[in-house]
């Protein structure tokens, strides 16, 4: 049974050659999101890892993560806590920076969403660099409990890990959960 899942949701995600430029192959995911049974097993294969896992926060990351997120929040009795691009949140917030192949980018979280103790899952739609999933981790202080807000991060999980790339490196050896690997 979790075989046919995993192989539902592998062939409901669509892969785009040369976008969003000439070399990449763009897994996109809104072709699983077209695919009802596809996208309701892939949420109910991470309720059912995270539910007994005592997980207060989903932390999810802008934009797909926002698609991911908020239902595996809600059947967890998690909150959920959007990380931002930047100047997107009108509270106060704090802000890590990370690198990109060319330049920089910054993520955002608002103060006070994340507190000290809180047990958070990382959610994202798709891990390459890992870049991404480490400033979250660094915003939520993933890595060591004088980091930032403070928070453990329990686990970091993606629909789409492209292993070739070696993200779950960056990790720092914390635990990465993905469904689907691709090339
Ligand atoms: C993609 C993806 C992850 C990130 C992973 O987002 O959804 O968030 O890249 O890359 P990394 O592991 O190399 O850091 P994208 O940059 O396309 O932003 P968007 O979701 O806001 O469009």
């Amino acid at each position: 049974a979790e075989d046919h899942r995993l192989r539902r949701i592998a062939s409901s995600i669509r892969v785009i050659p040369e976008f969003p430029k000439p070399g990449i192959l763009f897994q996109d995911i809104t072709t699983l999101l077209l695919d009802p049974e596809a996208f309701r097993d892939t949420i109910d294969m991470f309720v059912e890892r995270y539910r007994d896992k005592e997980i207060s926060v989903v932390a999810g990351i802008e934009a797909r993560g926002f698609i991911f997120g908020p239902p595996i929040a809600l059947a967890i009795g998690a909150k959920f806590v959007p990380m931002r691009k930047p100047k997107k949140l009108p509270g106060e917030v704090i802000s890590e920076e990370y690198s990109l192949e060319y330049g920089t980018d910054k993520m955002e979280m608002h103060v006070g969403a994340v507190e000290a103790g809180d047990r958070a899952l990382v959610i994202d739609d798709l891990i390459a660099t890992g870049g991404t999933l480490a400033a979250a981790m660094r915003l939520l202080g993933g890595f060591s409990s004088t980091d930032r807000v403070g928070a453990e991060v329990v686990e970091c999980a993606c629909v789409i890990e492209l292993p070739e790339l070696k993200g779950r490196d960056k990790l720092g050896g914390r635990p990465l959960f993905v469904l689907v690997k691709a090339v």
